[in-house]
């Protein structure tokens, strides 16, 4: 691990490989696209996206089912497009990302609205639009809702955000289907909500979900939240015309030595639960879909030796890639121009101030210098999307590359950008 080189098959279906000593993605020269577009800049391989879904969708083929993107995890127009164009649904969480669902041309029908705290505004966007499932998390947004419908004399299918307190094996910011946190409608709430929904002429529980946390490796915590869902459907299904059970996303994937989620073991887990039903089964996955087949392009701008210590230091920071910074999240780093050099031990460390401000701590990596190219692997899912202007930095750029083709799918931002609806006086 943590060898600078690509030393295994670990990216290989993400569309990485060497040819001679320059790294492609898919048939397109990493090097050639740092040069024209310039670094930081974020690249993603179509095809290594279309593989994914079509996996994914195949290992479920035994139920009715449907894939609703979560949005979340990359939203950029090129990815939903291509998304969309597989046949996926989109799973989104604020009106923004609604818009973009729509905008990459998803069908209002096909897309399914979680989140813990929608405003009323979004939630009235969402019955506007009539989206096809408007996940509640609370009695007091199903109140909400509910006015919203009468209001807008709009009929709306509703799901119920089951909190089924289960336990996960995943980083504590990330775990989301245990009792005790924000997330979803307490089991012993839910027939509560239920009955709100059924003394209401314009609402309609058609699905029960939960999404149990990210980047699960495990198909257990599955196993049991979905046996807690279809206990719960099973009880509600004579007074409620309900057709979907909605298990959220979460598949793991390999970036360092994980155990990755394979789609066969995943489906093993869950389609004999579901399949006797007649339930159709949701899935929402983002990082199963789009993690691996994204990589940060960035330049080795100083090397610097203090205290003891080696240090790299890159023109992408914590603003352009939080993950390791905020999740102590390992990220495979590796050279785009292989050139042979002894390996040495260094933090590999970003412009920003802060101390955090890393890629990599204490990695074995080629004795790069002013100049060279990295590539920072697995950063296709949860990278651009919470990147941020800290330091009044803009905004890297989005590359999409398909087949020997590539195109950039948003342009850098520029510094002009950041400031310009500023005023300084009335
Ligand atoms: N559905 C819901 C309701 C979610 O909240 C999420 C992710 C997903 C689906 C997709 O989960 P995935 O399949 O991507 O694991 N920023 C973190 C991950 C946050 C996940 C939030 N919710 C990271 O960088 O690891």
């Amino acid at each position: 691990m943590g060898q600078g080189v690509l030393t295994d098959t670990r990216f290989a279906d993400a569309g990485l490989a060497r040819r001679g000593r320059t790294l492609h993605l898919a048939r397109v020269s990493l090097a050639a696209i740092a040069a024209e577009v310039g670094t930081p800049t974020y690249v993603y391989n179509a095809e290594a996206i279309r593989e994914r879904y079509r996996t994914l969708d195949g290992a479920l083929d035994a139920v009715p089912h449907r894939i609703c993107y979560a949005v979340k995890a990359n939203s950029s127009l090129a990815v939903l497009r291509l998304l969309r164009d597989l046949g996926a649904g989109a799973d989104i969480v604020s009106a923004g990302e609604m818009a973009r669902a729509l905008a990459a041309g998803f069908s209002p029908d096909h897309i399914v609205f979680s989140g813990v705290g929608k405003a009323t505004d979004e939630l009235r966007r969402a019955v506007r639009v009539r989206l096809g499932h408007l996940n509640v998390e609370s009695l007091e947004e199903l109140h909400r809702l509910a006015a919203i419908a009468e209001a807008e004399a709009t009929d709306v299918a509703v799901g119920i955000r089951v909190n089924p307190d289960v336990t996960t094996d995943t980083h504590p910011y990330i775990s989301t289907g245990k009792s005790g946190i924000k997330f979803g409608v307490p089991v012993d709430q839910v027939p509560a909500a239920a009955a709100v929904i059924a003394a209401h002429p314009r609402l309609t529980l058609t699905s029960i979900a939960m999404h149990l946390g990210s980047q699960l490796s495990d198909t257990e915590p599955f196993r049991q939240g979905v046996t807690r869902l279809l206990e719960l459907a099973e009880g509600l299904r004579a007074d409620h015309p309900i057709a979907v059970i909605d298990i959220g996303g979460g598949l793991a994937i390999r970036y360092a030595d994980e155990i990755a989620m394979e789609p066969t073991r995943f489906a093993d887990a869950i389609v004999p639960l579901v399949a006797p039903t007649g339930y159709a089964v949701y899935v929402e996955p983002g990082r199963y879909l789009v993690g691996a087949s994204g990589v940060l392009l960035t330049e080795v701008l100083y090397r610097k030796h203090s205290g003891g210590k080696e240090f790299v230091v890159v023109d992408a920071g914590m603003n352009d890639l939080v993950r390791p910074s905020h999740y102590q999240a390992y990220h495979e780093i590796v050279e785009i121009e292989r050139r042979d050099r002894p390996m040495v031990r260094a933090d590999i460390v970003g412009p920003v101030c802060e101390t955090g401000d890393f890629l990599a701590l204490d990695r074995e990596l080629p004795d790069v210098e002013s100049g060279d190219r990295l590539a920072v692997l697995g950063a296709g899912a949860y990278g651009f999307v919470m990147a941020s202007n800290y330091n009044t930095r803009p905004r890297p750029a989005e590359v999409m590359v398909d087949g020997d083709r590539w195109w950039v799918a948003r342009a850098r931002e520029t510094i002009e950008d950041l400031y310009r609806t500023e005023k300084v006086s009335p």
